[in-house]
């Protein structure tokens, strides 16, 4: 059974005053009982919001792929065990632009997150010009394929897939449902293939990309769409449980 996800990419906002009166103010409202609720923090707060979170699960926003070491400004995946999370994003693609982080590095940095007992949510999507170009299904498998494709069975089980197409996100423009439930639809027949149907059919696919209280209704409407990663829309508490009330 797939679980609905709501999950909240604070990305770099918030203060630790912010954050903390997110969580005071959701924990006064009635949240539905069949929707997860994940919030990825700035990883200096998720400490601090451990003990206000309530039923939310907490989520890094990124960690390295070696567990210690002379990785100046890093933080590993044990560390945000550490700190109280339980899911680690991964792939978004503000860290494959800004950061340049490779296929080799992400790998490695799903290992870790699995290895630190951290459940990644994965993040993959294709970029305006690819889908011009009508790569976007190729683009996506491609994703999926080198950066998740070495895990064993039971690891891909344990994994989130965000599908976030890059023109959508903080844009204002939509997938349209119909593009999300095609994409999702790919992603999970990817997913079948390789782990075959009883992984596929229960793995978690996100939509993320300009959702909000206004589109969430229809996005999470598709069949194959199981939640979203909501950036700028995440921060109002107010509007994030209207996005989890929108299944
Ligand atoms: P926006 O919801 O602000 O478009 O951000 C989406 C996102 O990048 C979530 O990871």
């Amino acid at each position: 059974m797939r679980r609905k996800i709501v999950a909240a990419n604070w990305k770099m906002n918030m203060t630790g005053e912010t954050a903390h009166n997110f969580f005071s103010q959701l924990n006064q409202m009635t949240w539905p009982d069949d929707v997860d609720a994940i919030v990825a923090p700035p990883n200096l707060y998720l400490q601090g919001l451990h003990s206000i979170k309530g039923n939310a699960k907490l989520c890094g926003q990124n960690c390295h792929s070696e567990q210690s070491g002379a990785y100046t400004g890093e933080v590993s995946a044990a560390m945000l065990s550490d700190a109280g999370a339980s899911y680690c994003l991964v792939g978004h693609s503000e860290r494959r632009k800004y950061f340049l982080e490779s296929s080799s590095f992400l790998k490695a940095k799903v290992t870790a997150i699995l290895d630190n007992g951290l459940f990644p949510i994965y993040c993959c999507g294709e970029t305006e010009s690819e889908r011009r170009n009508d790569t976007h299904f190729d683009v996506v498998k491609n994703q999926i394929s080198n950066d998740l494709f070495g895990l064993s069975n039971s690891e891909f089980g344990k994994v989130i897939i965000a599908y976030e197409p890059v023109w959508a996100i903080g844009t204002g423009l939509t997938a349209t449902s119909d593009q999300a439930q095609e994409m999702h639809y790919f992603i999970r027949s990817v997913v079948r293939e390789k782990y075959g149907s009883d992984i596929a059919d229960d793995v978690c696919l996100l939509y993320g990309g300009s959702c909000n209280t206004t589109n969430a209704k229809d996005l999470f409407s598709c069949k194959d769409v199981d939640g979203g990663l909501i950036g700028g829309a995440s921060m109002d508490p107010q509007s994030f449980l209207q996005i989890a009330q929108s299944f």
